[in-house]
């Protein structure tokens, strides 16, 4: 993981949510209920927040002041992209809306062509491609951010792009983590099983001792990985000491969410078919339902029972899913909206969700995701008088200011 290192000063604010006092990951109604300063303060020293609390108990001479159409958030914790990549895909895009499936793509194109893309870019390009998305997360508002591999497809390559995604992180100003997506897609020329067992004997134990990843995932699908896979990764990835996450229920049921949740997986993500089984599963254990809103929208996919989950008591987390593929959207604001708009998310749950959730799963909610005393001054300063322009706005970009650490790196 690369952390930034911080500054001093302090600001007030009409309206500043800080997403602290319950426990994590929230669920159920705490879901939807993050803690409110009104006419609230902030202020930090070497980039930590050393007062949280009403503007009239500020000590701090000469803060920033707000105006009354501005609100202050934790800064959004995006955990699920598929950075580092190389190239785009928007012809795939089109083919699809001219009527070819994701699957049917797959054999020419998907996961297989941006393997090679990357295979044939040099690490300067591959980087030189990257560091300007990463920039522009963190001009629409995302302080943390989740690099995975997946597009190494051989146990040097998925080395490669995982020491990538470290000197990524070391470029970009955000808190950054990287997770081995061992198992996303058969690489040619290998029979699965056996695919399978050299990313658990060879490439997650090599990871591990190298200090590259800091989660293992694995992309359950009938075009990629089995159930008996994901019993073998999360062996694997016990082993290595790194918690595990799984791609689930996706293009179609597996029964991996549930798998995934009795397994105490850290995540499930996408959940778009996610079952009765696998609602009541994430709803009793501590794995995140983290959800790709913009990545079912562009695939035009079937939506998850978003309120089963919620009212069943699982926690629920939202991402972009950026990648090449099915989701070439970097921005969380678009993700928070399409969540809204399309799977029936409420504003402060889809702000929790972007927040401590995220921050939870990533193991890094002692240092952020919300706005308390000893974490880390990553904040946001949106445009709106509420958190609700946020998903009301779609296209708007609303981040006036991106705060890394107590110092603005971006916003507009
Ligand atoms: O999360 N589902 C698998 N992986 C990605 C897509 C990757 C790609 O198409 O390049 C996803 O949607
Ligand atoms: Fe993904």
């Amino acid at each position: 993981m690369t952390e930034p290192s911080g500054d001093v000063g302090a600001l007030v604010a009409p309206l500043v949510i800080t997403g602290g006092g319950a426990p994590l990951p929230r669920r159920g109604d705490e879901l939807g209920r993050p803690a409110v300063l009104r006419d609230g303060a902030l202020a930090w020293e070497d980039g930590a927040l050393t007062y949280v609390g009403p503007a009239s108990g500020l000590g701090a001479s000469a803060p920033m002041r707000l105006a009354d159409t501005v609100t202050v958030v934790p800064g959004f914790v995006d955990a699920h992209t598929h950075l580092p990549f190389f190239g785009w895909r928007a012809d795939e895009f089109e083919a699809r809306l001219a009527g070819r499936s994701y699957r049917e793509l797959h054999a020419d194109g998907g996961i297989p062509r941006s393997a090679r893309l990357l295979a044939e870019a040099s690490d300067e390009q591959v980087l030189a491609f990257c560091l300007p998305l990463v920039r522009e997360m963190l001009d629409v508002g995302t302080t943390a951010v989740e690099f995975k591999t997946g597009y190494g497809l051989s146990v040097e390559g998925e080395l490669r792009q995982a020491r990538l995604a470290r000197r990524l992180g070391e470029l970009a100003p955000q808190t950054c983590t990287v997770t081995l997506l061992a198992c996303h897609a058969l690489p040619e020329g290998i029979d699965r099983r056996r695919w399978v067992r050299l990313a658990c004997e060879e490439l997650i134990p090599a990871a591990s001792a190298e200090g590259l990843a800091d989660a293992v995932d694995i992309y359950v699908e009938d075009i990629a990985f089995d159930l008996e896979d994901l019993e073998s990764v999360a062996t694997a990835a016990r082993l290595a000491g790194l918690p595990l996450r799984v791609h689930a229920d996706q293009l179609g049921p597996s029964g991996a969410a549930r798998r995934a949740a009795q397994l105490g997986a850290r995540t499930a993500d996408h959940l778009n078919h996610a079952d009765a089984d696998g609602v009541r599963a994430l709803a009793s254990g501590t794995t995140l339902a983290l959800l790709l809103p913009a990545s079912t929208f562009l695939m035009g996919a079937q939506v998850p029972p978003l309120r089963e989950l919620i009212d069943a008591g699982a926690p629920i987390g939202i991402a972009t899913d950026f990648n090449p593929g099915t989701s070439p959207v970097l921005s969380m604001p678009e993700a928070i909206a399409i969540g809204c708009a399309l799977y029936g998310m409420m504003p402060y749950e889809a702000l929790m969700a972007s927040t401590a959730n995220p921050a939870w799963a990533l193991g890094l909610d002692d240092r952020l995701g919300t706005l308390e005393v000893g974490k880390r001054a990553d904040f946001l300063c949106l445009e709106g008088d509420d958190f609700r322009h946020v998903p009301y706005r779609p296209g708007h970009d609303p981040v006036l200011h991106t705060f890394v650490a107590g110092r603005r790196v971006g916003g507009r």
